[in-house]
């Protein structure tokens, strides 16, 4: 922990070599972060590509910039993820262009998971790679998409098929951004930081049971407490498999086979992603229970878990041979079963590739 005028900062290192980067959590951060990051105050000129709704916290970001002279070039892009396309990304590249951007040009990411992964994109992409800063704004992206490197977007026949690994050189939460966040958006955030506790860290699990009310309040010393250890899980896993190979970055798939089925068949936008995850957490704990992996206790406080934070805890009414078959697409193992990350205890997964499609349609729901 470090201090600054009168805010606590929390930090948490990404420990990849070179590529290692701070994420800074607190309050009040936003105007100064040239002096709290040392790499981020040599660029010569920032790129701020910003989510429309957050334009008020992108001026008091570009202020501090400003003030240390460091010249803003600022865009505004729609919200929704439809911009995560190569148009977005073509019109990003012409006004890099037209700002005269160079390899010292810093692009600095402002918003939720789309901006992340679009501005990221293109900072991969652009003059061979621009360094990225990360100024996440949805709970979502504070604790997964501003966190690992993963950059891209949509092809109209994929999800993130075009992408690349470009790790940023920083990572700015400053909750106070989070006063404006739609309750729906909040919670759906909510959904992933349970995983957390779910795949690896049973206290985080038992510290978001106790805390359940005071969290969906907002608090500010909760949120800080469990942000900070839903990057350091994230963290942990990715410095350990950066580029996906070892097979433990998998992990964090948990809940999301399910989940990607529920997106692609129920349509984008239905649920949000958290609230699929929700719903394919409990379908994951349901197969791990007819397996005989978990008690019936474990599923059952994750359910309670998820109730409290006003989540999805069913399936949703869906064609369970459509579900399968986005899952076969997904995840298919080499002896045609499914592959699936399933908990083994709380705060413990493993991944089986022996799943077969009768356990999965004995988990969905039986009304199609
Ligand atoms: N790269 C990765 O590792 C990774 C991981 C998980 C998800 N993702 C991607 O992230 C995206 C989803 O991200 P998301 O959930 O942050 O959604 P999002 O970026 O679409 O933001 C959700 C909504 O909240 C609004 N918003 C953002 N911050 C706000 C604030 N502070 N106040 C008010 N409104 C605000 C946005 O305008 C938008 O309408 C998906 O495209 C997904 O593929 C990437
Ligand atoms: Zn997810």
């Amino acid at each position: 922990m470090t201090q600054t005028s009168n805010n606590t900062i929390d930090k948490v290192r990404v420990n990849l070599g070179p590529r290692s980067y701070d994420i800074l959590i607190g309050q009040g951060l936003l105007a100064n972060l040239p002096s709290l990051f040392s790499n981020v105050g040599k660029a010569t000129a920032i790129f701020a590509v910003c989510d429309e709704h957050v334009q008020a916290q992108a001026s008091l970001v570009a202020k501090g910039f400003q003030n240390q002279n460091i010249n803003v070039t600022h865009v505004v892009v729609p919200s929704g993820e439809n911009q995560k396309c190569l148009d977005s990304a073509a019109k990003l590249y012409d006004q890099l262009v037209d700002s005269h951007a160079d390899r010292k040009t810093m692009v600095l990411a402002l918003g939720g998971g789309v901006i992340g992964d679009l501005a990221g994109f293109v900072a991969a992409t652009f003059n061979r790679g621009l360094n990225l800063f990360m100024v996440p704004t949805t709970l979502l992206s504070m604790v997964d998409s501003s966190v690992g490197g993963k950059v891209g977007i949509n092809h109209p026949k994929g999800k993130n098929l075009i992408g690349a690994f470009h790790q940023p050189v920083g990572v700015a939460i400053d909750i106070d951004v989070l006063k404006s966040l739609p309750d729906r958006e909040y919670r759906s955030g909510l959904a992933e930081i349970v995983k957390y506790g779910m795949i690896m860290d049973a206290d985080l699990f038992s510290f978001l049971e106790s805390n359940a009310a005071g969290i969906l309040a907002r608090k500010p010393e909760l949120l800080i407490k469990i942000i900070r250890r839903s990057c350091e899980c994230k963290a942990q896993i990715v410095s350990q498999d950066e580029r996906e190979e070892t097979g433990l970055r998998a992990i964090l798939n948990f809940g999301h086979t399910f989940a990607h089925a529920f997106e692609t068949i129920g349509g984008y936008g239905k649920w949000l992603h958290g609230e699929a995850v929700a719903a394919g957490m409990v379908c994951a704990n349901k197969v791990s229970l007819n397996r005989g992996l978990i008690d019936e206790s474990i599923a059952n406080r994750m359910v309670a878990l998820l109730k409290a934070f006003k989540l999805p805890t069913d399936p949703p009414e869906l064609s369970s041979a459509a579900l399968l078959e986005v899952m076969r697409n997904d995840k298919k193992s080499v002896r045609g079963s499914l592959r699936f990350i399933l908990a083994t205890k709380l705060g413990a997964v493993s991944l089986f590739d022996d799943v077969t499609e009768e356990n999965v349609k004995g988990v969905l729901s039986p009304l199609n």
